[in-house]
């Protein structure tokens, strides 16, 4: 089994000649979807010549460390908790933001928020705590002299690992609530009357109304992720670096923010030198099809197919939404081939194929794709970007409400609820990104842009890694707004000073007035009696 992996080396030996630079890269990854994203990255900066260890916990969901063939070095931290109770949570989550969450109060909706937090600050920590009190690693690592490690945020515990090896680090990074990370620790501006929170669903066209709901939702989440951070976090960092310190300020000492985003899909915003817009760097043109795939696909004729897919980690839904769906598939005159691991319905149509796995961004590529039903992931999403293809967006938890409603608010998707869906609903929404061109106009519009740069997103960001290798950090790029207290980011301290200023003034100008006059009106009345 030694094969593919001695090829990888033997490859990568070859670049870091001929280029005269090879570097070593340390990962804390994100699992699921984050992984596949990254590992592109990843695969990218080993052709280039750089070795790249990945620490991974040894429960994961789709971080195969037993891999031989994988052109990575694994590290694996032997974490408490077991692929069950990974699972379990999952499970949990995805059950209540799938199934539930239409019929949760609100009271319900924010105890779950909650628990959601604390289930995966649990899990983050034991991975966390498994890594800093295992020495031996530790001095290997130290030994081994990285030259940056990459990580993401939503994973907390990178950018630490990042202080006790002393190397700079990149972070790969798509949102997080409220934009608090990258505002509260990147230091991003982000005006609240026109850069919509991440996973509030606005737009950057708001209404009064729209605007008054940012403003709160950036204050509210400040206020809670600053009491979680100080709560969970900021003790245990100080504790492990042995100097008081907070997760934000080491989440801030990040060399370089490579978002998972471009402008085809972001609103124009203002944002920092270090911060680099990478979205879409694993997307690909289109590979042939296996043989009976594509055979199914040609068979459509001019109608064409639709591509389906609730993304990697929700395989299955209810009977009951499962039949919804596959009786609107059946009233299409597209072929369907859908990505579903779940009870096989009984409504599913003769026109519509269910696979435990499809080459999605193939079948995105391929000429006789229509439309693309998606749950709205980043990756998915970026793939239809990239082969220009109209969406339908049915989101149901993390950013996904957000990325569709930027895809609809570009002309490019409708959206649905999966909670009310019904199977009119879906039949309406998939005529009309199919027979109304605006959509597929717009996906191309899009298409063009993203295809329309420079420098290709992946080869960015391994740029910038790279620099980040070269030159031990970014720090020329890095704002004094780090430096800063709030008070002074917002110049209050300069407004209170201009303020006690004119105050003063206005103060001793009255003063002086009434004074004058207080004289005058003595005098007046002095001469009066005369
Ligand atoms: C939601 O509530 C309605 C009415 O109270 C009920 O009929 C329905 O079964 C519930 N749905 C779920 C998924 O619990
Ligand atoms: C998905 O499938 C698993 C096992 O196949 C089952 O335990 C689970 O209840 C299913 N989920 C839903 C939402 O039906
Ligand atoms: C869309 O076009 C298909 C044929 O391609 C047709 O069957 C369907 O009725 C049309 N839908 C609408 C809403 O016009
Ligand atoms: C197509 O969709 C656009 C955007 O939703 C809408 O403005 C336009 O009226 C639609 N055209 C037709 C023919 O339905």
């Amino acid at each position: 089994m030694m094969g593919p992996r001695f090829l990888w080396l033997l490859w990568a030996c070859a670049c870091c000649w001929s280029t005269g630079f090879c570097g070593k890269v340390v990962v804390w990854p994100t699992d699921a979807s984050h992984w596949i994203n990254i590992k592109v990255l990843l695969e990218k900066l080993v052709l280039q010549g750089h070795e790249v260890t990945v620490l991974v916990a040894s429960s994961n969901m789709l971080i195969n460390y037993q891999d031989t063939s994988s052109p990575f070095t694994f590290e694996v931290l032997q974490v408490p908790f077991t692929q069950k109770d990974l699972d379990d949570t999952m499970d949990d989550f995805l059950n209540f933001w799938m199934n539930e969450v239409s019929n949760a109060s609100l009271w319900e909706f924010m105890w779950r928020m909650k628990k959601d937090q604390e289930d995966f600050t649990n899990l983050l920590k034991q991975t966390c705590h498994t890594f800093v009190t295992d020495s031996q690693l530790i001095a290997k690592l130290q030994k081994a002299n990285f030259d940056v490690l990459i990580a993401d945020p939503l994973s907390i515990c990178g950018e630490l690992v990042a202080e006790i090896l002393a190397i700079p680090f990149v972070y790969s990074f798509r949102f997080s609530d409220g934009n608090v990370v990258e505002r509260l620790c990147g230091g991003l501006p982000s005006p609240p009357s026109y850069v919509p929170a991440s996973t509030s669903g606005l737009t950057d066209r708001m209404s009064f109304m729209e605007r008054l709901k940012n403003f709160l939702f950036y204050f509210y989440v400040d206020l809670f992720f600053l009491k979680f951070w100080r709560d969970e976090w900021d003790g245990y960092y100080s504790n492990v670096l042995g100097r008081p310190t907070t997760l934000c300020e080491t989440m801030g000492k990040a060399e370089i923010w490579l978002i998972r985003t471009y402008w085809d899909f972001e609103f124009p915003r203002p944002f920092l030198p270090n911060f680099e817009f990478v979205g879409g760097l694993h997307c690909q043109p289109a590979k042939p099809l296996p043989k009976e795939m594509e055979e199914f696909v040609q068979s459509s004729g001019k109608h064409g197919i639709v591509v389906f897919s609730l993304g990697s980690m929700v395989y299955n839904v209810t009977d009951e939404k499962s039949n919804i769906i596959a009786r609107a598939l059946s009233h299409l005159p597209q072929k369907v081939l859908w990505r579903y691991k779940g009870k096989k319905p009984e409504t599913l149509g003769s026109n519509t194929r269910i696979y435990d796995w499809i080459p999605q961004n193939d079948l995105l590529g391929h000429p006789l794709t229509k439309a693309f039903i998606t749950h709205g992931g980043t990756n998915g999403i970026y793939e239809a970007i990239y082969h220009g293809i109209p969406m339908v967006g049915i989101p149901m938890f993390a950013d996904q409400h957000d990325n569709v409603a930027h895809m609809r608010a570009k002309g490019a998707a409708v959206v649905l609820d999966f909670s009310t869906l019904t199977t009119q609903d879906l039949v309406d929404a998939l005529n009309t990104v199919i027979n109304n061109s605006t959509y597929k106009e717009n996906a191309l519009r899009l298409s063009k842009i993203h295809h329309d740069q420079p420098l290709k997103p992946l080869d960015r960001a391994v740029f910038w890694v790279e620099f980040v290798m070269r030159h031990k950090g970014a720090k020329h790029l890095r704002p004094a707004a780090h430096n800063l207290t709030w008070y002074q980011y917002y110049c209050l301290d300069v407004l209170a000073f201009l303020f006690t200023c004119a105050a003063t003034a206005v103060f001793l100008l009255v003063k002086c007035c009434s004074f004058c006059c207080r004289r005058r009106g003595k005098g007046i009345a002095k001469r009066k009696k005369e």
